[in-house]
């Protein structure tokens, strides 16, 4: 393992000479080349180099928390309800959601969430150890000098901090936010926005949470000077109006968010970003909504490591759900209930594991591929590794599969653990979004 590590510093050390996308920074200082290499060495550190453990570990946890044995199965299939809670008993139907949900002391121990998260994710902590930051204003007026108690103040602070929202807000972001590392966003028990203007940005750092808020109708903004941290102010350019923009930057988690309509992708994670969890979230109303690796031609994006898991894929959702390069991605026990074109696509011999997902195809007969491959012959394709386990199929849906488990590299010889079924995943997806959790009761 240690030497198959050093291997790929002394790789990606001279792939590192390949120029690198702009990233918005239109004057790329000394900071941010310090910025880039930390970041970069941070990916190598949180690669994993056994993929297929922290996809069976990921399994092993679903079966072992399933409610199967001590629930009733009464309600179990119904078509989704409310995000609100319906009272009574919790309701929580996966092990992340178990794992704070149901006690009702969950807004004195925030930072609990942070030992919530599965997948490759895992190690993320947030803004876990620091204190708790109160946001009490939904203002961006002053990118240079932000305001204390606006959301911008707050992730700029040095060190790990826990972000949370003294009331509901809709703060429209006049440039992008750009977060700094260890840092939570806590949207639990506000009602959230952050629309209407420029999206997140996390690039170059480590270690984020961003859990329970909305994120919708983001727009590009122009650019220009902006805050990065506490010590430095940079020239920016345009940005994309992405909903999260995740940049060369590893340990992310992303979880109940509710994201439409952003004018670029809903969540990009790029430029050799790893070690990502995106759960329980609610997609709709979008064309381009996730994208795993930006170009072909970027080989430190084969350490791009991501586990899509408990989402709900909804209404007026068109392609890329996701849509990867080069790296390795777990995609489990979600639910695809809409797409017009396809749902999971690729290039660059992305290695791909569906496993426990529900698809159900749209009407349209030329759209039933859950499937799609960009620029490579069959020939060439017929060796990635796409599989499909135990995922469910309606109204013709089909998954092409191809490759060869064993003949991929570095894999060691062995069995993966089953997901849990996909008939399961619309209750094990029910309550994906941002939830509507009131202080001093079970969520
Ligand atoms: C699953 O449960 C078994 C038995 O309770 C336990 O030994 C094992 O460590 C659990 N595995 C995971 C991944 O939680
Ligand atoms: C998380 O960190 C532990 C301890 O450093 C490490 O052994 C494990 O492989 C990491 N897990 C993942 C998925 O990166
Ligand atoms: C599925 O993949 C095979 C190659 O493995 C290819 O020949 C076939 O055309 C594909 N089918 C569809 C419908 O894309």
């Amino acid at each position: 393992m240690e030497l198959a590590k050093l291997k790929l510093v002394f790789f990606f050390s001279l792939a590192c000479l390949i120029p690198r996308l702009s990233a918005n920074i239109a004057k790329f200082d000394d900071v941010w080349r310090r910025r880039a290499e930390e970041a970069m060495e941070a990916t190598l550190q949180a690669y994993h180099p056994d993929p297929l453990s922290v996809t069976n570990d990921f399994n092993l946890i679903v079966h072992n928390s399933s409610e199967d044995k001590t629930s009733t199965r009464r309600g179990l299939f119904k078509t989704r309800i409310s995000h609100r809670r319906e009272g009574g008993p919790c309701k929580a139907t996966n092990p992340i959601d178990r794992c704070w949900r149901c006690k009702e002391d969950w807004a004195k121990n925030r930072q609990r969430l942070a030992k919530c998260v599965k997948g490759f994710g895992c190690n993320t902590t947030g803004g876990e150890g620091g204190p708790i930051y109160v946001v009490t204003d939904c203002s961006d007026d002053n990118l240079v000098d932000p305001k204390p108690g606006t959301l911008r103040h707050a992730v700029l602070q040095n060190g790990p901090l826990w972000i949370i929202f003294a009331n509901d807000m809709n703060i429209r972001l006049n440039q992008e936010l750009i977060m700094t590392s260890d840092k939570t966003i806590d949207g639990r028990g506000a009602d959230v926005h952050i629309a209407f203007g420029a999206g997140i940005t996390i690039q170059y750092v480590k270690n984020v949470i961003i859990h329970g808020i909305h994120i919708h109708h983001i727009v590009p903004a122009s650019g220009g000077t902006i805050r990065d941290s506490q010590d430095h102010i940079g020239l920016r350019t345009a940005s994309d109006g992405d909903g999260i923009s995740i940049f060369g930057s590893c340990n992310i988690w992303l979880d109940h968010l509710s994201m439409s309509q952003c004018q670029d992708g809903l969540i990009d994670a790029i430029q050799g970003s790893t070690a990502i969890t995106i759960s329980n979230c609610h997609f709709t109303k979008h064309n381009d909504v996730i994208l795993l690796g930006a170009s072909d031609a970027y080989s430190p994006d084969s350490l791009m490591q991501v586990t899509i898991a408990f989402n709900h894929f909804g209404q007026g959702l068109i392609q890329r759900m996701p849509r990867c390069r080069l790296g390795f991605f777990h995609v489990v026990n979600n639910d695809y209930t809409h797409w017009q074109m396809y749902a999971i696509g690729g290039s660059k011999n992305p290695t791909i594991i569906s496993q426990g997902n529900r698809f159900i195809a749209p009407d349209d007969n030329k759209a039933k591929s859950v499937t799609n491959r960009n620029y490579a012959s069959v020939d060439e394709w017929k060796h990635w590794l796409w599989r499909s386990e135990e995922d469910l199929f309606m109204n013709g849906a089909y998954f092409n599969t191809s490759g060869d488990i064993n003949a991929k590299l570095n894999f060691p010889r062995r069995e993966l653990i089953k997901a849990k079924s996909g008939t399961r995943a619309n209750r094990l997806t029910r309550y994906a979004g941002a939830l509507y959790c009131k202080i001093g009761e079970k969520c």
